[in-house]
């Protein structure tokens, strides 16, 4: 007799399901590094891009007491990730990285103490390479020396970069070897670190890092231009061999939409770091930047000139529901429909209450106005689209009413229009419906 599903599905036993359920929630648990960490994407500040190798003890310690001051750890920022350049150019005789007495006089246990007497994380950087991008000595074959030196200091965080890795990349396994070791290192300190991967999406590492690292960076290094094709940053998409850097806010997007389904609990795509607050970029563009890593849940680890935060840029960070779409009960933000400068991202509610996020992205040059149907907002879910929404702006906050079938909304040039579907009338209804209809009218 033919085994079929429909002979199947029916009689399986509730037992036996809940067995099934429970061994796979096991496996999504093993599936992450067991280091209790990320469990939201990681929030903080990172001193590259705007210091770049002109770092040290003041530089770094004047970040952090900018970012109390500011109160951005009430929001959630936490680390203060320290990046290249901070040791000398060469290891000591027993083969231990040393630190730049010049740049930091009172050594880097100190700078850790006092960025954990603010109730702040300290991150540290190196390189799963011969040397650092900044040709500093890398940790490679080093890894286990090097982590414990790191554990002695009390790091919380480590940005694990990518250059001189000596031609060991060009299949996930051979990358995925080089990361191992340092993952297996930090976990022999006995010390929970965040492990940070940034291998620039090399050898597709949303296929392999969720196992060793709490996040792996997906693309080239990002720069602060909205949409701009760029020789530095050949790829547009995902499946990169020169993943370069000089990549726009755009081409980081447009990479990212398809990873989300790799994204959980403790292992997140990293985006890299957010250009909120810096030039070049308008303000629409910063809040477009800001929602889509919050949505698709990228660390958010900032890089402006914090002490100089203008209020615009506090602004756009503080945010507490665009945080929330990072931090809170939603699942990973994913992309429903693109056409030309048109995208429709959405996430989805993850706590029972039949809400939905829904983004809709204006790349192209001139402001619009446009209806986005229900039939793309719950793409899979016919019983969910006979409900009423009322739909609240994220930005503005205003209170859009309640709408059914569509949604209306005006979206400037370079922005991005993100609103809070809640529920009206009765509970979260998901029916499984394989279906999908891309249908986003421009009036
Ligand atoms: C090291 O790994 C083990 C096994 O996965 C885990 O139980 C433990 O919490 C890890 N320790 C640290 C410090 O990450
Ligand atoms: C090298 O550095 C390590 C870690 O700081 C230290 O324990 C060791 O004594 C140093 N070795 C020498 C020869 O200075």
């Amino acid at each position: 007799m033919p085994d079929t599903d429909s002979d199947r599905s029916p009689k399986v036993p509730k037992l036996i399901l809940r067995a099934l359920l429970a061994f796979t929630a096991l496996l999504q648990k093993a599936q992450a590094v067991d280091n209790g960490l990320a469990l939201t994407p990681q929030m903080g500040w990172n001193t590259w891009n705007t210091f770049a190798c002109d770092i040290n003890e003041g530089t770094i310690l004047g970040a952090a007491k900018a970012l109390k001051k500011l109160k951005l750890d009430e929001y959630g920022y936490h680390y203060i990730v320290m990046d290249d350049c901070w040791s000398l150019h060469s290891r000591n005789a027993t083969g231990y990285l040393q630190y730049d007495p010049s740049k930091f006089p009172n050594g880097i246990k100190h700078l850790a103490d006092e960025i954990h007497a603010l109730g702040l994380g300290f991150g540290m950087y190196s390189s799963a390479g011969k040397l650092t991008c900044g040709r500093y000595p890398g940790s490679l074959h080093f890894e286990d020396k090097d982590a414990a030196l790191f554990a002695e200091w009390e790091v919380d965080y480590l940005k694990y970069d990518n250059c001189f890795n000596e031609g060991q990349s060009g299949t996930p396994l051979i990358s995925f070897e080089r990361y191992r070791a340092m993952s297996e290192a930090l976990n022999k300190t006995g010390r929970p670190i965040l492990y940070s991967m940034c291998n620039w999406g090399e050898d597709s590492p949303w296929d392999w890092a969720p196992t060793i690292a709490n996040s792996w960076r997906m693309s080239g290094d990002i720069v602060n231009v909205f949409d701009r094709y760029d020789d530095r940053c050949p790829c547009t998409d995902y499946i990169c061999r020169l993943p370069g850097h000089h990549c726009s806010l755009m081409n980081i997007i447009n990479k990212a939409a398809p990873l989300g389904q790799k994204a959980h609990a403790g292992a997140w795509n990293d985006l890299d770091m957010l250009e909120v607050g810096r030039e070049n970029l308008d303000f629409e563009e910063q809040k477009l930047h800001f929602t889509l890593w919050a949505m698709v849940k990228s660390p958010l680890i900032m890089g402006h000139d914090i002490m100089h935060t203008s209020d615009q840029t506090l602004e756009i960070l503080t945010n507490k529901d665009i945080i929330d779409l990072s931090q809170g009960r939603w699942g990973v933000g994913f992309r429903s429909y693109k056409q030309a400068h048109l995208q429709l991202w959405l996430q989805d509610s993850t706590d029972g209450s039949g809400n939905m996020v829904v983004a809709l992205i204006n790349s192209g040059e001139v402001d619009g106005k446009f209806a986005i149907q229900f039939e793309d907002i719950f793409l899979d879910e016919w019983e969910r689209r006979k409900f009423g929404y009322q739909v609240t702006d994220l930005w503005t906050k205003e209170d859009l009413g309640t709408v059914k079938d569509k949604l209306l909304v005006g979206v400037k040039r370079h922005g991005v229009f993100v609103g809070k579907l809640t529920l009206t009338g009765g509970p979260g209804v998901r029916p499984k419906m394989k279906i999908f209809h891309a249908n986003v009218d421009e009036l």
